[in-house]
């Protein structure tokens, strides 16, 4: 098995299929996890405005007509929809305010990037060292000094630098940050002015002080909403092992939190960018390695793209059920310019696999024809509604289980409009 480059910022996550529960959130029915197990109260899902403004932008035709009907809901919970890094369009990405939002948008499984401390506990993050974008350590003076790589002002025509991990800092020192929205000012010349860097596309109206959360935490909130998880071991930016900690123990605790709680192993979509952690959970835990998702980032380059095309019949041999690439990966435009499914795509389903794609409502303004996610198929794009245009497609043509979204909602409507997901 060839070895693969590791997540990029830009390349977060991603997810798996859905699973195969019962629906729970009506009153009175049993819950996921077994005894123990809250029963969810009735939930009110609102959508919001989003999905309004995104079909009133759509181009006239049977699509449009098809979700303007679908306009007064219902709207219930989906599993096809997953939230990505809880609600991150609007919300402090893996905070408990990201992940109370994506529940109340109709997100039926929740994510949990999964990083280690300095005492080697498990922590909600996209990235191991994406403290100094994601929260306040730089302004924390006696946590600051603990970063890998210290605030350096930009000067002379260079950027500012910084780089924070949780492995640099503690499990209490980490539940002291507040959460902020992902971005820096490399032109930066103060740590505020570096930390003041939020795409115009997003926004800090809520992002005051972000409620950091440990996988545990996570875990036990998820569970007394009866949602399912999905949680991403991330690959780790310091050699392993990192203090006697090995990569086998890390991936093995991110399992053993769910076991303790006696979570049901349907309801865990455990995710990673590498194979051997796909592998290593097929091989010692194959309930929960039975729905482990790998998440696909060879398709990134095109020879990686043919070859990790070719190589899905091996995966699947290997018994790994669910992939995961970047949405771009599952569609491209034909000899008349229509959005179809890619090669990929049809070589996942030909092998039986599961496809969970990634992530949408990262892209800001689709006018210029979008960006990293729209790079197959920019030709055939020309406003924001055409988000719907391309999900159609994943979700009619390609057949995906279940798709990443920054805002939920917008997945959520589109799902219980064409009633997929549980
Ligand atoms: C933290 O932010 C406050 C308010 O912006 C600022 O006054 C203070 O100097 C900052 N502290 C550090 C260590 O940068
Ligand atoms: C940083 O400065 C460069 C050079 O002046 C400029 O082109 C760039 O847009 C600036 N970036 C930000 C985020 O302000
Ligand atoms: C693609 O596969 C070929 C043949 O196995 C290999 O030589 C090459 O390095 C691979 N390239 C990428 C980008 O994975």
């Amino acid at each position: 098995m060839r070895s693969f480059v590791t997540s990029t910022l830009l390349a977060s996550v991603a997810l798996a299929a859905p699973a195969k529960r019962q629906n729970t959130y009506a009153p009175g029915s049993p819950p996921p996890g077994g005894p123990g197990h809250q029963t969810p109260a009735k939930l009110n899902v609102q959508v919001g405005d989003r999905p309004y403004y995104l079909v009133d932008d759509m181009d006239d035709g049977p699509l449009k007509e098809k979700l303007q009907s679908c306009s007064e809901g219902p709207f219930k919970p989906s599993d096809f929809v997953f939230s990505h890094r809880g609600a991150a369009l609007q919300f402090p990405e893996h905070s408990m305010e990201g992940i109370t939002a994506a529940r109340r948008q109709g997100a039926g499984v929740i994510e949990c990037d999964v990083a280690f401390t300095k005492d080697k506990q498990l922590v909600c993050r996209h990235a191991q060292c994406d403290l100094h974008t994601t929260t306040n350590i730089l302004n924390q003076t006696d946590l600051a000094s603990k970063c890998t790589t210290p605030f350096t002002p930009a000067a002379d025509g260079k950027p500012a630098t910084a780089k924070c991990c949780t492995s640099d800092i503690t499990l209490a020192e980490f539940k002291t940050l507040c959460g902020k929205m992902d971005g820096f000012n490399p032109n930066g010349t103060t740590v505020e002015e570096y930390m003041d860097g939020t795409p115009y596309f997003r926004t800090d109206l809520y992002a005051t002080c972000g409620t950091l959360m440990t996988h545990n935490e996570f875990i036990d909130k998820v569970d007394s909403w009866g949602l399912q998880f999905t949680p991403e071991l991330k690959t780790p930016e310091v050699p392993m092992p990192f203090d006697g900690y090995t990569q086998e123990q890390y991936a093995q605790d991110l399992i053993d939190a769910y076991k303790e709680r006696n979570i049901d192993p349907s309801r865990v979509w455990p995710q990673s960018f590498l194979p051997d952690d796909i592998f290593y959970w097929i091989d010692n835990e194959p309930d929960f390695g039975k729905q482990a998702v790998y998440l696909d980032e060879r398709v990134d380059t095109p020879e990686g793209y043919a070859n990790a095309t070719a190589s899905i019949p091996s995966l699947a041999e290997r018994g790994v059920k669910v992939l995961a690439p970047a949405f771009f990966a599952l569609t491209k435009l034909d000899e008349a310019g229509k959005i179809v499914p890619s090669e990929y795509a049809l070589a996942a389903k030909k092998a039986g696999m599961d496809i969970v794609a990634w992530s949408f409502e990262r892209s800001g303004w689709l006018n210029k024809g979008g960006d990293y996610y729209y790079q197959y198929v920019s030709k055939a794009i020309n406003n924001d509604g055409d988000m719907y245009t391309v999900l159609d497609v994943l979700a009619q043509q390609v057949g995906i289980k279940a798709i990443f979204s920054d805002w939920p909602a917008t997945v959520t409507y589109y799902a219980n409009c064409f009633g997929l997901g549980k």
